[in-house]
């Protein structure tokens, strides 16, 4: 029997809030929104998508583990901990698949405690500025890295 193909897709602290949350800067768009946008691209490749938000440290670094374990491939916007976490950069070092990193706003063209990540150098890569359109992004970027390194098979 085929191996299921999985994505995790792992949303940091206060993105439960989206939506809500300065939406002159996130947008409208709810954190429901951002996981069926997700689910349907990665469905189009036969992909399944376990989501999972927090807004505590520890709980992504855990998540981080048991997606070695379930997933092909992780897109992962850890929000703040993005900019202090040596700990989600450790465990993004731990595990051995790949990683995207989005941020739905250019952290570049912010502030600069943003303009720094921990985890962009230990990502397969980081798409940042697209709004969240940036997770699609992130889906057909990392769904294609997987089917190229043909290691779907978990
Ligand atoms: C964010 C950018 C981070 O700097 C910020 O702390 C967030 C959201 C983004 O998606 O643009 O919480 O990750």
């Amino acid at each position: 029997m085929m191996a299921v193909k999985r994505l995790f897709l792992i949303n940091g602290p206060n993105l439960n809030m989206l939506g809500k949350r300065e939406p002159g800067t996130y947008g409208n768009a709810s954190l429901a929104d951002v996981v069926k946008l997700v689910k349907d691209t990665a469905w189009e490749y036969g992909y399944e998508v376990e989501e999972f938000q927090s807004n505590h440290e520890g709980d992504l670094v855990d998540q981080l583990h048991k997606a070695d374990v379930q997933a092909a491939g992780v897109i992962m916007n850890p929000a703040a901990y993005t900019h202090t976490s040596i700990a989600l950069r450790d465990a993004v070092s731990a595990i051995s698949l790949p990683v995207v990193e989005v941020h739905i706003s250019n952290i570049h063209a912010r502030e600069s405690f943003r303009h720094q990540s921990m985890l962009a150098p230990v990502s397969q890569g980081q798409i940042v500025g697209f709004g969240i359109d940036g997770y699609r992004l992130a889906a057909l970027a990392i769904i294609k890295q997987i089917e190229s390194e043909g290691r779907h098979e978990r």
